[in-house]
């Protein structure tokens, strides 16, 4: 596996493996990797013949106060990881070289960034389409893998790439959960003992939407009061919001009818904890 700092080394490996014929798939990350990155890499690795995984904890996609610097670090460890999986390129660049002195270009996705996510982390989605825009003209894979708990993430670079005519597919792939159901993320380890059940309410909540709606309840309204007073009854529960969108436009609905998207953002003490469930899905939470 080799380990790439440079961009004009990346550049240079990228366009080398290309004319090769090779197709580069690639997982952006911001590391401390969980089992989720890994089914993402593993998911690259069947897509293409080389793949190259980023690492990079970007300061442009995190608010004022947000926990840019105590967001958990751990290189040798996700080394060892990648490598066990068989990724071939690890790009990890610095910061003065992503973000040299007097950069002045931003990538800003209009309509689907104002709602959800990017109504409560305002510029939170320039910072991902900027940086997810530059990794791609950087690694130039024709494959770029994405997990879709931040699924409003998803959205926005699908759509980032098709507005750009960027030739590049773009998959999501399934939220990877604990056998307790909750959704798994770098920053669960913020989470304290005493707030894990409270924790556990999110996934738990859309457990009880998916019964709601097997069961034929289709006003999205009294499932997310349900869900609502679910959360709200656990301690140390912040609900930010509880929305059911449309799943391109994340424009909220009425009526469930077509592909609908349950998401949900709720602060668990200081630890801000995303989840969601698109209606129809299975939903590997236990009851
Ligand atoms: O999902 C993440 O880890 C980040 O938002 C991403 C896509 C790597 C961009 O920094």
């Amino acid at each position: 596996m080799q380990i790439i700092e440079a961009i004009e080394e990346m550049q240079r490996t990228s366009t080398f493996f290309r004319r090769q014929g090779k197709v580069i798939s690639f997982v952006p990350t911001m590391g401390y990797f969980h089992e989720g990155h890994l089914s993402l890499m593993r998911e690259a690795k069947r897509r293409g013949d080389i793949v190259v995984v980023s690492i990079y904890v970007n300061p442009t996609q995190f608010g004022a106060g947000e926990d840019f610097e105590k967001y958990p670090r751990d290189f040798e460890r996700d080394k060892t990881l990648a490598e066990s999986v068989g990724v071939d390129v690890i790009f990890s660049p610095s910061t003065k070289e992503m973000y040299p002195e007097h950069y002045q270009t931003y990538v800003n996705v209009e309509g689907v960034t104002e709602k959800l996510c990017g109504a409560s982390r305002p510029g939170h989605f320039r910072g991902v389409a900027t940086i997810c825009a530059k990794l791609f003209n950087i690694v130039r894979p024709r494959v770029a893998v994405f997990g879709k708990k931040d699924f409003q993430q998803y959205v926005v670079i699908k759509l980032m790439a098709q507005d750009l005519n960027m030739d590049i597919e773009i998959i999501g792939m399934q939220t990877a959960r604990e056998a307790s159901g909750l959704a798994m993320s770098s920053r669960n380890i913020y989470l304290k003992a005493c707030e894990m059940e409270s924790a556990l309410s999110l996934s738990r909540s859309l457990k009880m939407a998916k019964k709601l709606y097997d069961q034929g309840q289709r006003i999205a309204g009294d499932i997310v009061s349900e869900i609502e007073e679910f959360i709200s009854k656990h301690p140390y529960t912040e609900i930010d919001y509880i929305k059911i969108c449309d799943t391109q436009t994340l424009e909220g609905v009425t009526f469930i009818e077509k592909e609908t998207v349950l998401a949900l953002a709720v602060r668990i003490g200081s630890t801000r904890l995303i989840d969601n469930y698109v209606f129809g899905e299975e939903l590997p939470v236990p009851a």
